[in-house]
């Protein structure tokens, strides 16, 4: 290896730079810049493509057959069909919300896995794949290569030599390259390993997932230096506690974005759910003030949710506003509207909105439905069980349209609730009046 040479890479959005200059031009930030130290002769990321190649449209041969299903169904529908040769997928989420678990069920399912233990012991994993596999390990039909090591290279060049099917990595924060200076999981070394992967996994066509940890606040750990790298981004969300989990691609290459996949988790692993609604109102207790169901999309899929409400008289100058699963300016700004907009008297008490079954929505024909839950809270009525409140309210506490109503009534439909949307009521305060008989 030749002359090593300095360069600075910034921790917050992962800039790189031959100067040190106190602050990163990119982000603004003071002091992220680290020294990292570069073989000279190295070559950061590049991609193994004829560089400076024309190409006509007819040249280009597009196989759609080429596709490798995981097995996981709901994880191939995620990905547009399955994986692609040479497709390099980022699964980020979370500590011990089963990205672990997924990987592992795919490399039950696929024959020629490669798993990179970085973070587990092959024992722990082994035990994982017993556990999932539900027969000894003698019976297991597969060839299942468990690799320890955290050491790009040394990866890189065991793809080379057994050249597997799928290479499943777990975790890109536990990998290192002796190129560079910098513990695992710095921005360095995260952006560095993958991109060493990336060109392994393209060079040979063999699809690599890449396991990635975030943090509760929804940022990698070690910045989100990779999602620009990869082909496709998945985000395993769900609550630790909850059994539902979903996987969104939130970048897709070779796929659509707007798939969601529906898992349970249980004894025996990630559970494909075909009927997510029915999961989440299954404990749902009816007739008691300060619930109703709402019909939210989550990509392409419908799903019905409860949103619950409590409001308590407060003993504090500041009452408070606490909401989970829902986004909180968005909180604020329901309970304005309807003390402004629906003549509700809010200004003493503590109110309390909460999403069943640990999921985070962000669609906003939640809003109704979160109004008429505070609402009957506040007047202590139940609303009519079957009644499902979808739409958007504004400002002005208008409820306004909202988008694929009819696939929401549909599915509404299907378990037995009628929608009540902007048709029914135009204002919030008269939906409030007719649901509430006010
Ligand atoms: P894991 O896949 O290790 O999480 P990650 O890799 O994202 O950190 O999942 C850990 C949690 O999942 C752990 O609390 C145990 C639970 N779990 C089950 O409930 N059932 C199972 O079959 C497995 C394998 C794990
Ligand atoms: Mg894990």
């Amino acid at each position: 290896m030749g002359k090593a040479r300095s360069v600075y890479i910034c921790q917050q959005c992962g800039y790189s730079q031959s100067q040190w200059g106190g602050k990163c031009p990119n982000c603004d930030t003071w002091n992220s810049l680290v020294e990292s130290v570069v073989e000279s002769g190295v070559k950061s990321g590049g991609k193994n493509r004829e560089a400076g190649k024309t190409y006509s449209i007819h040249e280009i041969v597009i196989d759609e057959k080429k596709r490798i299903l995981t097995g996981e169904n709901e994880l191939d529908s995620v990905l547009g069909g399955g994986l692609v040769p040479g497709m390099v997928i980022l699964l980020a989420g979370e500590p011990g919300i089963g990205k672990s678990t997924l990987l592992t069920q795919v490399a039950i399912l696929n024959k020629r896995v490669l798993y990179v233990c970085g973070e587990e012991s092959p024992t722990q994993v082994t035990l994982r794949i017993k556990r999932l596999a539900g027969v000894g390990f003698s019976k297991l039909q597969n060839d299942l290569i468990l690799f320890e090591s955290t050491n790009a290279d040394e990866i890189v060049a065991k793809i080379r030599e057994i050249k597997p099917t799928l290479v499943i990595v777990d975790s890109i924060q536990t990998l290192t390259t002796d190129e560079l200076t910098g513990v695992a999981g710095s921005v360095g070394q995260v952006r560095e390993t993958a991109s060493k992967l990336t060109e392994i996994g393209k060079y040979l066509g063999i699809p690599i997932l890449l396991v990635g940890h975030v943090t509760k606040e929804g940022t990698m750990a070690g910045p989100r230096v990779l999602e620009h790298l990869v082909d496709t981004v998945l985000w395993f969300e769900g609550e630790r506690g909850q059994a539902l989990r979903l996987v969104r691609a939130v970048k897709n290459r070779f796929g659509p974005t707007d798939q969601v996949g529906v898992f349970e988790m249980g004894e025996r692993g990630l559970v494909g759910v075909d009927n997510p609604s029915q999961l989440l109102l299954a404990e749902r207790v009816v007739n008691v003030p300060g619930s109703i169901v709402s019909v939210v999309m989550e990509g392409k899929r419908p799903l019905l949710v409860e949103i619950q409400a409590l409001t308590v008289d407060s003993s504090s100058p500041m009452p408070r506003r606490v909401g989970t699963g829902v986004d909180m300016a968005r909180l604020q700004m329901l309970v304005a509207i309807l003390m402004k907009r629906a003549d509700l008297h809010l200004g003493g008490v503590d109110i309390f909105v909460n999403v069943t079954g640990g999921i985070k929505l962000a669609d906003r024909g939640i809003d109704l439905a979160i109004c008429l839950a505070i609402a009957s809270a506040f007047l202590n009525r139940a609303i009519d069980p079957q009644v499902a409140a979808v739409g958007e309210v504004g400002l002005l506490g208008e409820v306004r349209k909202v988008t694929q109503l009819e696939l929401r009534v549909k599915e509404a439909k299907k378990l037995g609730y009628r929608v009540a949307s902007a048709e029914s009521g135009k204002s919030v305060a008269a939906a409030i009046a007719k649901m509430l008989e006010r």
